[in-house]
């Protein structure tokens, strides 16, 4: 018996309690309530030891099992903080190179860290490795964000050694995460039909997110998820990790339940077709993975992305945003002043800040008249625009509204006088047809030139017309046949092509740093956190049926905040303009429609509810959100933005399926509110000539009644979209 218990206690370290060795230190990175735990051991092998709810004594992180082992693990690595490959390591690596001498392995030994603490209780710890056998050193970054509960983690990669060393997978960030099981919630889509969530039980071996599109990387598969730990994490229950990789190109995020049943997650670039030559003295620096652990469920983790995502990514999250009327619905390609003079009054008319053209303005020997000709010609076609661009600005000025712009700068029409010019600017093969996304190509960023061009494209219309207010940069192709003609490393071009746009993003927004700038790429093709550095607001997809919409919002809602998220009421659907209205409301507002087409009510009820929209647009922008009732699973949604004092709060409720008798038949339960607070309900947006049965009561409700008991907002067939206004009572 006696020898039977050794025996297991060898094979099976957790069950005799296997912790830190005398000499191992202890790195904590931690936030408000998450703690990720690096633990180096004395032979100076870094592993993740913690990732979960922060402990309050950080001695107690000496105590934890080595990798919470449910088996031997034979090379100490399974839990690597950056998984080298090529010696011992067995499972899915983090790191792959050939040293200068061919060397295909290597060795990462812990030789210092340090901590910085900034500003916004945002600290740096930055863990220092170096190859013990190489001048080979990889430096690994952890910015917390201690009050939005935000990891951002990246890494990189310097050598001295003799010659070029060949980087074959470079991840941002390696993580270890024990469980007993795992649930992954991932998007899919396509074009007009954007972020699906699916959710699978992750399963032995692996399972991997990637894209290899190049540019509108996100068209199939965005690089963000939700993993839940144990079982299926709820809105406000069950642990939960939120996850995107910051990088607009090709990514991978592999997730291996190892031979230990834990969870190994390695994200970063994707190695396909990439593999980076790194000179000697250089530093290669890989994007940054964002992910916020939740014990609350999925609706705290997407609070705490909203949060750090105003605060510290997008430009002026915390800012104000443009409503706007968009021409591309309206008139497509069709177009000249005169059209477009009084779509600018219309606008006016309507109540919005901006007029947005779009597509079409532009090249004049081969003129913009539909999607084949003229990207990169970004001169005013002469026969639709006889005065150009200055003249249409101040004509909107006039009209009482600002004008912005649509730009596709990326790219390049087969037919066009760029492409004639400058045919080794496209990216394309020798010795293959050309292939076409959308009739067009794509222009090669990993060019300087091509960054000079596409800059001084955008800021020669800026330097022209000072006052445009907005811009909105669209990216329809993806890469097709990749190979760069001027690219002395051709494996460089994805990875270089998405760091050159980040340049020329750079210099824009060093010399325009408030302009609002739209990410749009052909709907949702482009939409991470990377671009959103430079962006202050995304065009989730070109699907703007209201009821599609709900859905397509609801999932981009798990990781963007609201204020980012435009949504624009177009003809699209067959819903009442309310409908569309109300859904819109929940983001960013914007129209793409013929005004003069609206009857007379459909128009004042526009006006109205833009002008209620202004009112109560800081509690949807700055407020927390909380998903009260899912379209996935009924046939109702319901959401609620709760003002960070708790004294406002705008409540969305919309019927997704039309099934007999289908509504709210019974209250629904707030969230976020303050149960010591009273408040009263008063619903928005009511169609001229109806009455509202919820404004004919006049209760005053307690927060805690109405997230115990909840409260009935009436949806039904007959009213569809039902928006209510939260405000505290005395
Ligand atoms: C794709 C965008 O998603 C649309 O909104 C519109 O701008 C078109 N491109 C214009 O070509």
């Amino acid at each position: 018996m006696k020898r039977l218990f050794y025996l297991f206690a060898f094979w099976f370290p957790i069950l005799s309690g296997a912790s830190a060795a005398p000499g191992d230190k202890h790195i904590a990175v931690e936030t408000q309530r998450t703690a990720l735990v690096i633990r180096i051991s004395q032979e100076g092998d870094p592993t993740i030891v913690y990732l979960g709810r922060r402990l309050q004594s950080p001695a107690d992180y000496e105590l934890l099992p080595d990798n919470s082992k449910r088996g031997e693990d034979y090379t100490k690595l399974y839990n690597s903080a950056y998984t080298p490959a090529g010696g011992r390591n067995l499972l899915e690596p983090a790191l792959q190179i050939a040293h200068a001498d061919g060397n295909p392995s290597s060795d990462l030994k812990y030789v210092r860290h340090q901590t910085q603490n900034g500003a916004d209780g945002v600290v740096l710890t930055t863990v220092f490795l170096k190859d013990p056998q190489y001048p080979f050193e990889v430096s690994l970054f952890y910015k917390a964000y201690q009050q939005e509960d935000v990891i951002e983690q990246w890494s990189s990669i310097r050598h001295t050694e003799k010659k070029n060393v060949r980087l074959q997978k470079y991840a941002s960030a390696n993580l270890y995460i024990p469980a007993q099981r795992y649930y992954l919630t991932h998007f899919h889509g396509d074009w007009a039909k954007e972020m699906n969530p699916e959710e699978i039980q992750l399963s032995a071996g692996l399972k991997v997110l990637d894209t290899k599109l190049g540019t509108r990387a996100d068209l199939f598969q965005p690089p963000s998820f939700l993993l839940s730990l144990n079982q299926p994490a709820q809105e406000e229950t069950g642990e939960v990790l939120a996850g995107t990789l910051a990088w607009s190109g090709n990514y991978k995020i592999e997730f291996e339940v190892d031979p230990l049943r834990n969870l190994r997650l390695i994200a970063g670039i994707n190695p396909y077709a990439s593999e980076y030559t790194l000179a000697p003295g250089k530093e290669f620096v890989t994007p940054a993975f964002l992910y916020t652990y939740s014990s609350n469920g999925k609706g705290q983790a997407s609070r705490n992305l909203h949060r750090w995502a105003r605060k510290h990514r997008i430009p002026q999250g915390e800012g104000n945003r443009l409503t706007l009327l968009n021409n591309w619905e309206a008139t497509y390609f069709d177009f000249n002043e005169e059209k477009l003079t009084t779509l600018f009054k219309d606008g006016k008319k309507l109540g919005v800040d901006l007029f947005l053209l779009d597509d079409g303005w532009f090249a004049n020997k081969y003129p913009r008249n539909n999607d084949h000709t003229g990207l990169g010609d970004w001169q005013e076609n002469k026969q639709k625009l006889p005065h150009g661009l200055g003249y249409l600005v101040k004509e909107a000025e006039s009209a009482g509204i600002k004008f912005g712009i649509w730009l596709e700068p990326e790219m390049v029409s087969p037919k066009s006088e760029l492409y004639e010019k400058h045919p080794d600017w496209v990216i394309k093969l020798p010795n293959r047809s050309e292939y076409y996304f959308r009739n067009q190509l794509v222009l090669d960023l990993s060019n300087p030139n091509v960054q000079d061009f596409v800059y001084g494209v955008v800021d020669g219309i800026l330097t022209k017309n000072p006052t445009l207010g907005y811009i909105k940069w669209d990216c329809n192709a993806v890469i097709y046949n990749a190979f760069s003609a001027t690219n002395p490393n051709p494996s460089h071009l994805f990875v270089e092509y998405v760091q050159g746009l980040y340049k020329v993003l750079d210099r824009l927004r060093a010399k325009y740093p408030t302009l609002p700038l739209m990410l749009c790429s052909g709907g949702g093709g482009r939409v991470d956190y990377g671009a959103l550095k430079y962006f202050t607001e995304f065009w989730p997809s070109d699907n703007t049926d209201g009821l599609e919409r709900i859905f397509i919002q609801w999932n981009y809602s798990y990781f963007f905040p609201a204020i980012a998220t435009c949504n624009h009421i177009t003809d699209w659907g067959k819903q009442p303009i309310k409908f569309r209205t109300d859904v819109a409301m929940m983001g960013k507002m914007g129209y793409d429609i013929v005004v003069s087409k609206l009857d007379e009510e459909e128009l004042q009820f526009s006006q109205e509810a833009l002008k209620t929209y202004s009112r109560v647009k800081d509690v949807i922008w700055q407020g927390d959100l909380f998903r009260l009732v899912s379209p996935q699973t009924n046939d109702l949604a319901s959401l609620v933005y709760v003002s960070e004092k708790q004294d406002k709060a705008i409540w969305f409720n919309y019927l997704v399926g039309n099934r007999y008798r289908e509504g709210s038949q019974a209250p629904i339960q707030l969230k976020g509110l303050n149960p010591a607070k009273k408040y009263r309900i008063q619903e928005l947006n009511i169609y001229p000539g109806n009455n509202s049965p919820i404004n004919r009561n006049q209760t005053v409700y307690s927060g805690d009644y109405l997230m115990t008991v909840g409260f009935n907002p009436q949806v039904d067939a007959r009213r569809t979209s039902v928006v209510l206004e939260i405000t505290e009572s005395n």
